[in-house]
């Protein structure tokens, strides 16, 4: 009989994750391992101490989540696991683990895309809240420490069917985050140390801007007139202009100070970061902030328009930003368009949104080859 019952397994990068979900729609458990601890003296992930991570916390974290869950190995309906994009030996960890569980169990395995998960983080958590089905064609943005992504969803039955619209042509706006808050001293991953900080300056203190990038449009031409043209994002640009301005402005001695000064506590948090970062910093780091911001939310709101979509849907780490959340808000309200984003601990990586975005694919009798590998690159959509 069946349960609806799926373990979700998540090792594409830092987080090794699993959870049980019941239908797509009921969240029985959601276990994260994190390995920020880990990665945080390198300034970023590490992907030799990522794999070896994984196998380490690989059986604990997927014990957890069915012991959390209640129920047993046996229960399950199926197993699904991240297929890609990601680290490749981080997938294979998780890869490997699922396929050997649906073997022993003789269960269906299920692979998902990493970022069709990150949609249906959003999905889940607006079904749990017994809210009204999003409305679709949906516009969703995946904006994450590696993809910024804009996608036009939509569903036949239990098939859904993703169309890439938007994607940035160097590096992820959480990237640019990451690589900001290392620059000026601060911890990692930096997205949640500049959203703390970027409320205490002045966000119109250094005029960023962002060079449009364009695709190949005739003259008079718009992306309504021509939907097969993606909308671009570039983030490196704003990188290297926080880097000038660090060095026009003279901030390296201080930046030093800040580094010095965090790497002495245990832990560090953004809290303890203020007291070590002057006026021109805090305005440096809400100027960056608002123009990131900006640029996302410019290019979605366009893209939304010009798909016509009914709905927008955001998931990705970056999801989580606070100023992120209030502008988007606002716009949509504008536009009265309804929008949803997940909650913070679904926005980061995690599980539960791979057992969600398995469970149409169950449905659809959808199962991953016996052959399954991992998929560094894998893309959602066409
Ligand atoms: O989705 P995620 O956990 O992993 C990837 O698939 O990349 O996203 C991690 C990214 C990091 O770049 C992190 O700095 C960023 O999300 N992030 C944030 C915030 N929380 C996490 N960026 C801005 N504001 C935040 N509050
Ligand atoms: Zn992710």
């Amino acid at each position: 009989m069946s349960t609806g019952l799926i373990l979700g397994i998540e090792s594409s990068c830092d987080e090794t994750a699993a959870a049980v979900v019941r239908r797509g729609t009921e969240t029985l458990s959601n276990v994260v391992a994190s390995q920020i601890a880990i990665h945080t003296p390198y300034g970023g992930v590490v992907p030799e101490l990522a794999s070896r991570e994984h196998l380490r916390n690989i059986v604990p974290v997927v014990r957890a989540a069915i012991a959390e869950a209640g129920i047993t190995l046996q229960d399950l309906d199926a197993i699904a696991v991240t297929e890609g994009p990601g680290l490749a030996g981080a997938l294979l960890v998780g890869i490997t683990y699922a396929k050997s569980l649906a073997f022993a169990l003789n269960k269906p395995l299920i692979a998902v895309n990493h970022l069709e998960g990150h949609i249906h983080a959003v999905l889940l958590e607006q079904a749990e809240l017994a809210e009204e089905p999003v409305s679709l064609p949906a516009l969703a943005l995946v904006v994450s420490g590696g993809h910024t992504h804009l996608y036009l969803a939509r569903r036949n039955g239990d098939h859904w069917y993703y169309r890439n619209v938007g994607h940035t042509v160097d590096d992820a706006a959480g990237e640019a985050f990451d690589k900001v808050a290392k620059l000026l001293g601060l911890g990692y991953p930096g997205g949640p140390w500049i959203d703390a900080l970027a409320p205490h300056g002045d966000p119109y203190a250094v005029p960023f801007s962002f060079a449009q990038i364009k695709p190949k449009l005739h003259r008079g031409e718009t992306h309504a007139d021509n939907p097969e043209r993606p909308f671009l994002f570039s983030f490196s640009g704003i990188k290297t202009a926080v880097l000038r301005y660090v060095q026009t402005h003279d901030l390296f001695p201080s930046i030093e100070v800040r580094r010095s000064a965090l790497a002495q506590i245990s832990q560090a948090r953004a809290a303890d970061a203020l007291p070590f970062c002057d006026q021109e910093t805090l305005n440096l780091i809400a100027s960056f902030q608002r123009a990131v911001v900006d640029d996302l939310r410019r290019k979605t709101f366009q893209a939304a328009e010009a798909f016509d979509a009914a709905s927008i849907l955001i998931s990705g780490g970056v999801a989580a930003n606070r100023e992120l959340r209030v502008r988007f808000t606002a716009e949509a309200a504008e536009h009265s368009l309804p929008i949803a984003f997940p909650s913070l601990a679904l926005s980061t990586d995690n599980a539960a949104m791979v057992a969600a975005a398995a469970w149409p694919k169950l449905m659809d009798g959808q199962y991953a080859p016996a052959e399954l590998s991992a998929e560094p690159s894998l893309a959602l959509g066409r």
